[in-house]
């Protein structure tokens, strides 16, 4: 007998598993996301919890029981000959404690002194290779875990993949060898590209995974060779005819044949340890070079995986203890208009305040006006919201659905708001608006405050209010005037003091000797981030060189196109830009020449080094850079390869650890010193 509740549950599955679907292909496909994780994860956990309570309705082709979306039509087929499952979420630590009980449950005695690995959850494309008599053969995505999609031409076009086996004599591996891991896009090379995406008025990728999966999904291999792909392998598909007990040294195998692997593998008995471990990379993630959305816990022992086994799409060993979501929904309340320096107008999302990851959101970019056209964003649509580390957050798209009606569309005035001057296009190939008055008090301070920030020149204590007073009254008008500014004259504006007057020019005074790719990027010359300025400060070396460079030069640079090119061969041959460098170097402004890659002999050369506590004068990621840049690879946290310990302040389990190992600490005294040798 059909009831109508069975009827209404029917009609809820249907629906979800509608809903779920559509995520699937937006997000799998289409790369183009209509649903947080957040809200993916709930949706599909209802279904889930559903078709528990009604197995009966439980259809075969629900998304619950498969991994992933269906292929695109563009690539051929590849069936995996072992199924590529997914892995079960844990939401936070009570969900997690539910895994390890069950674990220990379905384990029994076995259970005893039980070891887990704890890796880093990637946040990329699920990828598998093909070893035939130790030649790369196939690539393919996961597609729905049993057929994937065959990407072996652009696969094989990332740099770090072997592909051929045979290098290292020591280790053999059978006729027929599978490896997994994720291909992934490096947070700063994601920002690269989409800053050269932005320039060349393209559309931009919403999260490094979007990129990472856009490239490898190209038709093109040539296109997808010139963008900035990686691949870290996690797992040996099938054990048979290797000598391998363990995840561990299943890990240590792949990183022998030459594989990129997450650099130190926690290994631990212990739950409360796992526990501090995902406590601290919420916030380390923050410091890694590209994203994770989680951490992955997984029985080290195969023959205890073995003895667990798996449910229909997820095995019974291991779990992804997701980190909080980055991206959230929100109401777009209204779209203003901000003047960048370059006069650009770019909208901004004013966004009902959300919490993000623990940090509150009321703004976000929306670009530009094509980027609004593309993704149909209209004032009072709820929309997803992205947070990525010190990225500005980003609206990545809408949630068509929670429409009202009453949405409006948006176009971007035709007049600057600030100087009400008209806002042209350069050529009708550019879709970016810009003021058209050059003096305009927007465009100045825009500039000044992209001076002054913090991956800039970094003088924090000249915040945006001080500037813009200084600007009002006259007693700065350019860039070099900063560095001409006196205590006596500061001291006399209202509510500042002798002594705020001092610390501002202290602070003035400590960034006279920027490295060149900082001050590259402090100049504010269009199309030139964070990103590319560093390409220039590495291929030119010194301020001089970088000035005379001509547009054929500066073409031949990797990754640098025609706009970035002759954006800087216009700046560097403008006279009044000229007169600010010179303003500037007149005003005593030293820029270091750029050493970075001549120190192979740097101090940390060779080191892997740990930074933890606080440090009195420098951030993390400060530390981190200058370790780095003195030929120190950075790792975060105490492993067996770990060779030295940098411990601030309040050092907690990291250093302990390190002692206990022997590994060799440093403490700010000497770290400082090591800093200036
Ligand atoms: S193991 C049976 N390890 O997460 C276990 N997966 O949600 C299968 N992922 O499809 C995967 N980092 O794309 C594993 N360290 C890691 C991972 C990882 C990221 C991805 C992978 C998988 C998805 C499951």
């Amino acid at each position: 007998m059909v009831t109508g509740d069975e009827t209404k549950i029917k009609e809820r599955i249907a629906e979800l598993i509608a809903q779920i679907e559509k995520a699937n292909r937006r997000y799998y496909v289409e790369d183009n996301p209509t649903l947080s994780d957040a809200q993916y994860d709930k949706l599909f956990r209802e279904l889930q919890a559903l078709e528990k309570e009604h197995p009966e309705l439980c259809l075969d082709s629900s998304p619950t029981q498969k991994v992933g979306a269906k292929k695109n039509e563009v690539f051929s087929e590849v069936k995996h000959r072992i199924p590529m499952l997914s892995l079960a979420n844990a939401l936070d630590m009570g969900e997690f404690s539910d895994f390890v009980g069950r674990v220990q449950k379905l384990l029994g005695a076995a259970a005893n002194n039980l070891e887990y690995v704890v890796e880093y959850k990637f946040d990329g494309l699920a990828t598998e290779i093909v070893y035939h008599n130790a030649q790369l053969e196939v690539a393919s995505t996961r597609g729905d875990g049993i057929i994937g999609e065959n990407v072996t031409d652009n696969f094989c076009t990332i740099k770090s993949v072997p592909q051929c086996l045979t290098q290292n004599l020591l280790t053999q591996v059978p006729e027929i060898f599978e490896v997994r891991g994720e291909v992934i896009m490096e947070i700063a090379n994601f920002e690269k590209l989409n800053e050269q995406r932005l320039a060349a008025e393209e559309k931009v990728f919403a999260n490094p995974r979007n990129a990472a999966a856009g490239s490898l999904r190209q038709l093109d291999p040539e296109v997808t060779a010139t963008r900035p792909l990686d691949f870290y392998a996690y797992a040996v598909a099938s054990t048979e005819g290797l000598n391998i007990r363990t995840e561990e040294e299943g890990r240590k195998l792949l990183k022998e044949l030459g594989f990129k692997t997450q650099e130190t593998l926690f290994v631990t008995k212990s739950v409360d340890e796992i526990a501090s471990y995902y406590e601290r990379m919420i916030i380390e993630r923050d410091y890694l070079p590209f994203e994770i959305d989680g951490i992955v816990i997984k029985v080290n022992r195969l023959d205890l995986q073995e003895q667990l086994g798996m449910r229909a799409r997820t095995p019974r060993w291991a779990v992804a203890l997701k980190f909080p979501p980055r991206e959230e929904y929100t109401k777009l309340l209204d779209i203003t208009v901000q003047v960048g320096r370059s006069g650009a107008l770019t909208p901004v999302a004013e966004l009902e305040p959300v919490n993000i990851g623990g940090v509150i959101v009321k703004r976000a970019t929306l670009h530009n006006q094509e980027e609004i056209n593309r993704k149909d964003i209209r004032i009072g649509d709820t929309v997803i919201v992205r947070r990525q580390g010190d990225v500005i957050p980003a609206v990545v798209g809408v949630v068509k659905e929670k429409r009202s009606g009453k949405e409006k569309p948006y176009q971007l005035p035709d007049s600057c708001p600030v100087c009400s001057s008209p806002a042209t296009k350069e050529n009708d190939a550019n879709v970016a608006l810009r003021c058209s008055n050059p003096h305009c008090p927007a465009k100045i301070s825009e500039r000044l405050i992209h001076f002054v920030s913090r991956k800039a020149m970094d003088i924090e204590s000249l915040g945006e209010k001080l500037l813009v007073k200084l600007l009002d009254i006259g007693m700065i008008s350019s860039l070099q005037d900063i560095f001409a500014l006196q205590v006596e004259k500061l001291a006399e504006l209202e509510r500042m003091g002798e002594k705020s007057a001092a610390n501002v020019i202290t602070a003035i005074d400590n960034a006279r000797n920027p490295e060149l790719a900082r001050f590259i990027y402090s100049l504010g010359i269009r199309h030139v981030g964070e990103q590319t300025a560093k390409v220039f400060a590495k291929q030119y070396k010194s301020l001089d060189k970088f000035l005379a460079a001509s547009l054929e030069d500066l073409q031949q640079v990797p990754d640098v196109g025609p706009v970035v090119a002759q954006s800087i061969v216009d700046f560097i041959n403008d006279p009044v830009e000229k007169k600010t460098i010179e303003g500037l170097l007149a005003n005593g402004v030293m820029v270091q020449e750029n050493t970075a890659e001549d120190i192979v002999g740097g101090v940390f050369a060779g080191q892997i080094v740990v930074v933890t506590g606080t440090l009195s004068t420098l951030s993390r990621g400060q530390a981190h850079a200058e370790i780095e840049k003195r030929g120190g690879k950075i790792t975060s946290s105490v492993s067996k390869s770990t060779t030295m310990l940098v411990a601030g302040e309040n050092a907690g389990s990291k250093l302990k650890k390190a002692q206990d190992q022997g590994v060799r600490i440093v403490e700010e005294e000497e770290f400082a010193a090591l800093l200036k040798a």
